[in-house]
C-alpha cells in the first residue's frame, strides 16, 4: 500500500482514496459528516473531503464511545475518526462511489467543529437559487461538482503552464494599478491616496505593457493574468476574468496560430477525451459574417446564410424590392433541415425572436413537396420561391427564414434564428470542438454612437497593407472561435511610431492628446521595436465549455452575481468618511431608484 499523498500529522489517508487496496490497514480520516443512518443499532456515517466520500460503521460493541458520539452528530460536522479499513459485506458494494467496496471500521471519534445546519444540502442535485449558493459559496464549493470545475480549471491552468514553457515563453507580471489601456470597456478606477484627484485604472489587459517587453527584447512572454472591465456582465462576460495573455517578437500570424493551435487541441484531448484537428480553418472576416452573419458561428451546425438580393433583383413583392433599393440594403436567407414541423405559434415566435434582435421582420416558408407554404406566398413569383430554395439548398420538409433589412441588422438576425432553430430542432452534435480563426477584418469600424472611426480590434494592431483609409483597411488581426465563442484575439501589432501616429490620428486623437495617452509607447518605439504580434485567450470561457457549463460564473470560485455585486461579501460597499477624506473624494449621492443595496445585504 502506497503511502499518501494526504497525510498529515492529523490523518493517514483522504476519505475519498480508499480502495479495496487498503483493507486491513489502520488510518485516521478527517472530514465532513454528508449524512447519517441507524440501522439495527449500527450508525453509519457518510464522511466527505475533496477527494470522496467513504462509509464509516459505528457498532455499539465494537466502540460504545465512538457509538454514541457518532448519534449526536450533524450535517457538516467535522471529525476525526480512527479506524480499520474492511471490505464491505457481499451485497453491499456500491460501484458508483471509488470508496463503495469498503468501509471504515470505526475505534474513535473526536469532533473537530460543529456545524450550524446549512442553508442547502450539500448535494449535486442541487435546488438552492444562485443568490444563496453565491453568499454561502464555502458550502456551495463542497459539492463534488464544483470541486470537479475547479479541477478543470486548475488542468487548464496547469497544461497551459506546461505548453508555454515548452516553447520558451516567458512567465512576467505586469502591474495591476496602472493607466488605462483601451480595449473597448469602461475601466474600474482606483483613486490614488498619495497623489488625491488622480486615479490608476485597472488594467483591461496587459496590451501595451506586453508589447513595451518585446521592445525589452524579451522576445516570448506569457501570463495568465485577471483583467478588469466595467462592462455589462453576460453568462460569457463578467467584470473580472483571466486571460492568457501572450506576445512574441519577430513574429506573423501563422506563428501565433502554431503556439495556440496545439494548446487549444490539447485542452480538448486531455479534458474531453476528442482528438481535434489542426490546424484550425482560417476564414476571412468577410467571409465569415457573409455565410454566419455573427463574427463567431458555432460550426457544429450547418445553416449557413445566402445572399437571396441576386433571385429579388427587380422583385414585384414591395417589401424585398424597396429594402435592396437602399443603401446598404440586402436579403438573406437560410434552410433549417426538419423545420417544417415548427407549430405557427413556434414561426411566430421566430418572427418576433427576428423582430427582437432589430430586424424589420422575418419572412419564413415551409417546404412541401410541391410548393411552399407561407405568409407571402402570392407575392413570390415561382422563379423567386425556386431561386430561394435554390441558394438555400432547402429540400421538402425544411424551413426557409428570409431576412430583408440593413446589412448589419439582416445578419444579426439571421445569426440568432440560426442558433435559435439548431437549438430547437436538436441540430447542435454533442461532444463536438469546432475551432476556426477569423482573419483580416477591418481596421477601423464606424461607431454611430461616438460619430467617428473606432478600432475594431484596438488602436495597436497593424494593418494589413499601406491602406489606413477607414473604410476599406484591414487589420493583421484574428480571433480565434469555438463552438459560437470568442475564446481569443489578438493581432500582428503596428512597431513603427509613424504608423501608430497616424492610426491614432484616424481614430479622432489631437496630438497633444496622443503624447498624454501614448506618449510612452511612441518613444519607446523610437528605441528599437522589433516587429511583434500576440493573443488574449479567454481562459474562463475556454474552462466553461470544457466544463459543459453555461455561465462564466459557474466555473470561477468565488465570482460575482449576474448584477455585479458579491453576495459572499457584500462588495461593492460604500468607504467611509475617512477614507473618503484621505482620498479626497465627495461622494455624490445617486438618484433615489439605483440606491438599491447590492444583493447579499438587503
Ligand atoms: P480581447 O479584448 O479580444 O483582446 O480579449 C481577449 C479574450 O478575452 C476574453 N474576454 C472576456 N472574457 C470574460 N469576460 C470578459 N469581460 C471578457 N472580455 C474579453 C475573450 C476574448 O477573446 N489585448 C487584447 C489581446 C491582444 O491583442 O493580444 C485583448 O484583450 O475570450
Amino acid at each position: 500500500m502506497s503511502d499518501s499523498l494526504y497525510r498529515t500529522t492529523m490523518r493517514t489517508h483522504a476519505c475519498g482514496e480508499l480502495t479495496a487496496e487498503h483493507v486491513d490497514a489502520a488510518v485516521v480520516l478527517c472530514g465532513w459528516v454528508a449524512s447519517r443512518r441507524d440501522h439495527g443499532g449500527v450508525t453509519f456515517i457518510d464522511l466527505r473531503d475533496r477527494e470522496g466520500i467513504v462509509q464509516i460503521v459505528f457498532h455499539p460493541e465494537d466502540a460504545a464511545d465512538a457509538h454514541a458520539a457518532a448519534q449526536r452528530l450533524g450535517a457538516e460536522d467535522v471529525v476525526r475518526v480512527t479506524g480499520s479499513v474492511r471490505a464491505r459485506p457481499d451485497g453491499m458494494t456500491n460501484l458508483q462511489l471509488r470508496t463503495g467496496e469498503v468501509e471504515l471500521a470505526a475505534a474513535s471519534l473526536e469532533i473537530l467543529s460543529e456545524a450550524d445546519t446549512p442553508p442547502f444540502p450539500i448535494e449535486d442535485r442541487i435546488e438552492a437559487g444562485e443568490e444563496l449558493r453565491l453568499r454561502y459559496r464555502y458550502l456551495d464549493l463542497r459539492r463534488q461538482e464544483m470541486t470537479e470545475v475547479l479541477r478543470i480549471r486548475h488542468s487548464i491552468n496547469a497544461i497551459t503552464r506546461d505548453h508555454m514553457e515548452s516553447l520558451g515563453f516567458l512567465e512576467v507580471e505586469t502591474p495591476m494599478l496602472t493607466r488605462s489601456t483601451p480595449e473597448g470597456a469602461r475601466d474600474f478606477l482606483v483613486p490614488s491616496r498619495v497623489w488625491p484627484g488622480t486615479f490608476y485604472a485597472l488594467p483591461q489587459s496587459p496590451q501595451q505593457l506586453k508589447q513595451l517587453l518585446m521592445v525589452a527584447g524579451q522576445d516570448r512572454y506569457y501570463q495568465i493574468v485577471r483583467c478588469l472591465r466595467d462592462e455589462a456582465p453576460r453568462a460569457d462576460r463578467s467584470f473580472e476574468f483571466t486571460q492568457l495573455d501572450v506576445e512574441m517578437s519577430f513574429a506573423d500570424q501563422e506563428d501565433v496560430f502554431a503556439v495556440i493551435e496545439p494548446l487549444y487541441a490539447r485542452y480538448v484531448r486531455e479534458i474531453r477525451g476528442v482528438e481535434v484537428e489542426t490546424p484550425f480553418p482560417r476564414i476571412p472576416y468577410d467571409e465569415m459574417l457573409a455565410r454566419f452573419g455573427t463574427d463567431k458561428p458555432d460550426l457544429r451546425y450547418g445553416m449557413e446564410l445566402a445572399d437571396l438580393a441576386p433571385v429579388f433583383d427587380g422583385t414585384g413583392f414591395n417589401a424585398f424590392g424597396s429594402v435592396l433599393a437602399t443603401e446598404d440594403g440586402a436579403i438573406k436567407g437560410l434552410a433549417a433541415p426538419g423545420g417544417g414541423q415548427l407549430s405557427r405559434k413556434e414561426l411566430d415566435q421566430l418572427v418576433q425572436d427576428a423582430k427582437g434582435r432589430g430586424a424589420a421582420g422575418l419572412v419564413w416558408m415551409v417546404v412541401e413537396a410541391e410548393s411552399v407554404r407561407s405568409p407571402v406566398e402570392k407575392h413570390l413569383s415561382k422563379e423567386e420561391v425556386d431561386g430561394t430554395l435554390r441558394a438555400t439548398d432547402a429540400s421538402e420538409g425544411d424551413l426557409v427564414c428570409i431576412v430583408a433589412d440593413q446589412i448589419g441588422r439582416a445578419n444579426v438576425a439571421l445569426d440568432g434564428v440560426r442558433r435559435n432553430l439548431a437549438d430547437r430542432l436538436g441540430l447542435i452534435p454533442e461532444g463536438e470542438w469546432r475551432y476556426a480563426w477569423y482573419t483580416d477584418p477591418p481596421l477601423f469600424d464606424w461607431s454611430e454612437e461616438e460619430g467617428k472611426w473606432v478600432a475594431n480590434h484596438h488602436p495597436f494592431s497593424a494593418p494589413a497593407t499601406d491602406d489606413l483609409d477607414p473604410k476599406t483597411a484591414k487589420a493583421k488581426a484574428y480571433d480565434l472561435v469555438l463552438n459560437g465563442f470568442e475564446v481569443g484575439g489578438g493581432s500582428i501589432r503596428i512597431h513603427r511610431p509613424e504608423v501608430q501616429r497616424k492610426v491614432f490620428e484616424v481614430l479622432g486623437l489631437s496630438q497633444p492628446e496622443i503624447e498624454e495617452k501614448f506618449g510612452h509607447l511612441l518613444r519607446a518605439f523610437r528605441y528599437g521595436a522589433p516587429p511583434h504580434g500576440g493573443i488574449a485567450m479567454g481562459m474562463d470561457r475556454i474552462v466553461m465549455l470544457m466544463a459543459g457549463k453555461e455561465a462564466i460564473r459557474d466555473v470561477t470560485a468565488f465570482p460575482k452575481a449576474q448584477s455585479g455585486s458579491d453576495p459572499l461579501t457584500g462588495a461593492p460597499a460604500p468607504a467611509d468618511d475617512g477614507q473618503l477624506r484621505e482620498l479626497g473624494i465627495q461622494v455624490i449621492p445617486p438618484p433615489a431608484k439605483e440606491q438599491r443595496p447590492p444583493i447579499g445585504r438587503e
